[in-house]
This record gives structure tokens, sequence and C-alpha cells, in this order.
């Protein structure tokens, strides 16, 4: 298979904060009509190497890259990336949810508006509409769309937060912890939605919830101290893992 058949492929990705390497030497592959989970103990570099999948690490003045990142075969950390294109491209939802403290409707309708791809504004209240339902919440929203988008419970301003970032129609969605601050029924909402986006994102999901990576996910990386110790199928990783670690890590015997 060649590079290009890949949504997007990360091959030798080391980070550094200063001096401190936080990633080391990862390669991986997302691809569409997959969720790939991304699990390992606190520390172990998930949430670093998931930023540098949009260049999210651009904001930390310590942090620095090395490696390749592809996206459709071109390379996102080369000087012709446009990084706000890039950024609505691959999306991102994190773990805290973070509608702006504007409408509902304005939370999604922002990145439309700004990336110009709505020509009117019966066009843009139809990508509004369209997010929402994908998202899951159109119903429970519809008669409110005025309303602060911080007044939704937090489960439904999760929602929104994809909403928002499927408002640009991303080719690519990653999720940081996406649920962990939700209650079970709010979190079982965001793994039935995950299942649902599958068909239509590449998706990559951090979670703490083996329960989850093994529920929502296909393929599943294991992270520790930096490094990618195991990937692959998540059946695979879950019921028969090559390593040692991999093991004790789903098994609970230490993270
Ligand atoms: N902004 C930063 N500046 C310096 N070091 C950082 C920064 N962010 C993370 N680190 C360090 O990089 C390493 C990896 O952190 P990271 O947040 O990626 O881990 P994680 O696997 O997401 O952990 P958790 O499960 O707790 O979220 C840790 O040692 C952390 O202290
Ligand atoms: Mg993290």
């Amino acid at each position: 298979m060649t590079e290009t058949a890949h949504k997007m492929s990360a091959r030798g990705v080391s980070v550094f904060y200063g001096d401190k390497q936080a990633v080391k030497d990862v390669s991986i592959d997302i691809d569409m009509d997959k969720v790939t989970a991304f699990i390992g103990p606190s520390g172990c570099g998930k949430s670093t190497f998931l930023r540098t999948l949009n260049r999210m690490n651009d904001t930390i003045a310590s942090a620095r890259v090395t490696g390749d990142i592809m996206l459709d075969g071109e390379n996102i950390y080369s000087s012709a990336m446009d990084v706000v294109q890039l950024r609505a491209r691959v999306g991102m939802v994190f773990q805290k949810p973070n509608p702006f403290p504007k409408s509902i409707f304005e939370n999604v309708a922002y990145g439309p508006r700004i990336h110009g791809l709505a020509a009117s504004k019966p066009e843009l209240e139809a990508i509004v509409e369209r997010s929402l339902k994908r998202a899951g919440l159109w119903e429970e929203v519809k008669d409110r769309l005025q309303d602060s988008g911080t007044a939704l419970s937090g489960g439904q301003q999760q929602r929104l937060c994809i909403a928002r970032a499927i408002a640009v129609d991303p080719e690519v969605i990653l999720m940081d912890e996406p649920a962990s601050a939700l209650d079970p029924i709010a979190t079982a909402k965001i793994e039935e939605l995950i299942h649902e986006l599958r068909g239509r994102y590449a998706i990559a999901i951090v979670t703490h919830n083996m329960q989850q990576a093994a529920r929502v996910s296909q393929r599943t990386a294991f992270f520790h101290l930096g490094t990618l110790v195991e990937y692959g199928e998540t059946d695979q990783i879950f019921t028969t893992p090559r390593e040692e670690r991999t093991k004790d890590y789903i098994t609970g015997r230490y993270g």
C-alpha cells in the first residue's frame, strides 16, 4: 500500500519540550472509516502525539516536532501548508467542553463563516442544522438556537463542540478524552456518536477507559513512556497483546 492510501500517516515522529523528549519515534496510520484509540498511562505522550496531527503543538513555545506527518500524502509541517486550513481539515475536540460564550447557532456558524463555506444566510443555516444533526444534538436545541452554548449540559456542550468541528467539513477528527468529564449517560451518547461518525471521517481518540477503547475503536495504539509499544487491531490488542507491557496495562496492572 502506498503512503497516500492512508488519510494520515506519521513516520518517525518525535516531540521535544525543551530538551525533554515526550514522544519517541512514533509511526502510525490514521484511516477513513476507522477509529484509532490511543491508550497508555498518564504522561506517556498521548495528547502530545495527538496534537502533532493538526499542529496544535505549534502553540506551545517549547515544543519541537521532528519526523513526517502526511495528510493525503502532503507533509503538514511543510511551509506550503496553511495551518488554519489544516485545523479545519483535521478538527479537534478536547477533554473539557469549550463552547464559545456565544449562542448555540454562532458556535456552529463561526467556522463555516470564517472559511467562507456558505454563500447566503439560508446556506449557513443549513450547515448549522446538518452539523447539529450529525452531532446528535439538533432535537435538543432546535427551539433554542439563540441560547448561549455555555447554558447547555456538559454532554450537550461536548456534542456542540463536535458539531462545531463537523461544520467546517473536516476529514479527520481528533478527540482527547472527549467523555472523561461526562456522566455515564452522556458518555454513552458520545460513544454512539463516534460510532456513527466513523463512516464519514477518520477519527483518533485518546481515552483512559479500556472498555471505551474496546467499544469504539477498530485500531488501538498503546503508548508507554513516549514510545509506541504496540499498535494493531483493537480485538488483537485486547485479546492477544504481543507485548508484556500492553498486557499489564490492559489488565490494570499499572497505569
Ligand atoms: N506544555 C508542556 N510543556 C512541557 N512538558 C509537557 C507539556 N505538555 C506535556 N508535557 C510533558 O510531556 C509528557 C507527555 O505528556 P502528555 O500530556 O502528552 O501525556 P498524556 O499521555 O496525554 O497524559 P494524560 O493521560 O495524563 O493526559 C509528560 O511528561 C508531560 O509532563
Ligand atoms: Mg493527555
